[in-house]
């Protein structure tokens, strides 16, 4: 792990000394840490450990006689990810999975179905109190997943808000909207706190009826033993905006080739593979996805000002200070993993660029490759 960050640190003064010169969106001189390591330890105290075959998903009326898939088939090296299982405290006994426990403040807030009610409109666009800034994939063709570097910071929010930044798999019109959006997000009435956290959330029909986040319902699986590798868990962050050091939380979200499962990693390396929705969840994701995204949404109720999106500084504060996301890849209908193409790719913002904004300029030099500046402050946003 040392070596590799220390790798990390070269490739990263590489390539922004290449930046410097070449007028990427990188240019200044910032060390950066990809890590799936920076996630908190001390958890013990949030997480259940359950029987894999009692774990919430298995509940979905869909999911009866559904089969866990415990690896996925796409991972050559399965020794390689036992041995990231090792024996630790924060890991289940044999056989049991970590649950994320709902807070208090939680279950209030789910039992009034405030959540699906509040997600429901975003698709809607006219609905007050979504934003989304995203830069989205144009070409006709079927995905099987995508894989992005996120930039990671902590924001200070109020409760009703959320903030998210994410990777979207989606397909299927509007009303029977498939979509998955996995990534960090701060998002005090289901979680209770103000901690940014991985999250992991679904619908089948544009977030009318059918989807939730993490565990609340049943759908995601879980196969990982790690309490820190789960949906829920909180990212420990040690730096913040300005800081040379940067930190990232790298996600993949691909599916498998042959049981149509969309499963979830922590990347680079050792990759923690966490878990999956099932094929049988959805309608149109089934059978691979129409449209990938990247980047943020936030939500506040109509009569308060949005929240900050990324690190909450604009992309016109460059890389020493703005949210960020790199390494953006997709896996196309062959299953293979590529870069995605600037020509391929087109910004989505449905507000003024005081509130969000994104900055796309394409290749930022061998380490971060395709990337991009977004987020900001929120406030009064327009529609
Ligand atoms: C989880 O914790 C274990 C042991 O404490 C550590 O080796 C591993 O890297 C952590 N994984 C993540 C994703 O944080
Ligand atoms: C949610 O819980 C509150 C307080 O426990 C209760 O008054 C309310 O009726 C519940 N709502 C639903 C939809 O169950
Ligand atoms: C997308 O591709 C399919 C199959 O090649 C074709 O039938 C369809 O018309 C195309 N749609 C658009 C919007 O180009
Ligand atoms: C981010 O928030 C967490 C949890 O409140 C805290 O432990 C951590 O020190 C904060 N990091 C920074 C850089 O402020």
């Amino acid at each position: 792990m040392t070596l590799f960050l220390f790798l990390v640190i070269i490739l990263c003064v590489a390539c922004c000394n290449i930046g410097a010169s070449s007028k990427t969106l990188l240019d200044e001189q910032y060390h950066s840490t990809v890590s799936n390591n920076i996630i908190l330890h001390q958890v013990d105290n949030d997480f259940d450990c359950v029987d894999i075959y009692k774990q919430p998903a298995l509940q979905h009326p869909l999911l009866k006689n559904h089969k866990i898939q415990l690896y996925p088939t796409f991972v050559k090296n399965i020794v390689r990810i036992r041995q990231s299982y090792r024996k630790t405290v924060n890991e289940c006994p044999t056989g049991k999975v970590p649950i994320y426990k709902r807070t208090r403040k939680h279950q209030i807030v789910t039992n009034s179905s405030n959540l699906q009610i509040e997600d429901f409109r975003h698709y809607s666009q006219s609905s007050p109190g979504y934003h989304t800034v995203t830069l989205d994939t144009t070409q006709n063709m079927t995905f099987h997943g995508a894989y992005a570097f996120i930039g990671v910071y902590n924001l200070s929010l109020q409760q009703n808000q959320y903030s998210a930044s994410s990777i979207w798999v989606e397909s299927g019109p509007e009303i029977q909207r498939n979509s998955i959006r996995v990534g960090a997000e701060v998002h005090p009435s289901l979680y209770g706190d103000s901690q940014l956290r991985i999250t992991g959330y679904w619908t089948v029909d544009g977030q009318k009826n059918n989807g939730c986040y993490n565990y609340d319902c049943s759908g995601f699986v879980q196969v990982n033993q790690m309490k820190n590798c789960t949906l829920g868990v909180p990212i420990d962050i040690k730096t913040g905006i300005g800081s040379t050091k940067k930190e990232f939380m790298g996600f993949r979200i691909q599916q498998d080739r042959s049981t149509g499962n969309w499963w979830l990693s922590f990347v680079p390396e050792p990759v923690f593979i966490i878990g999956y929705w099932p094929k049988q969840l959805f309608t149109h994701l089934s059978t691979g996805a129409s449209l990938i995204r990247f980047g943020g949404q936030t939500y506040a109720p109509p009569n308060m000002d949005s929240p900050p999106m990324g690190s909450g500084r604009l992309p016109k504060e460059k890389y020493k200070n703005s949210g960020f996301m790199g390494s953006l890849q997709i896996i196309d209908s062959d299953y293979n993993q590529n870069d995605v193409k600037p020509k391929d790719m087109k910004r989505y913002s449905d507000t003024d660029s005081n509130c969000y904004d994104l900055w796309y300029h394409g290749d930022e030099g061998p380490f971060w490759r395709q990337a991009f500046l977004y987020g900001g402050p929120g406030g009064k946003c327009s529609i």
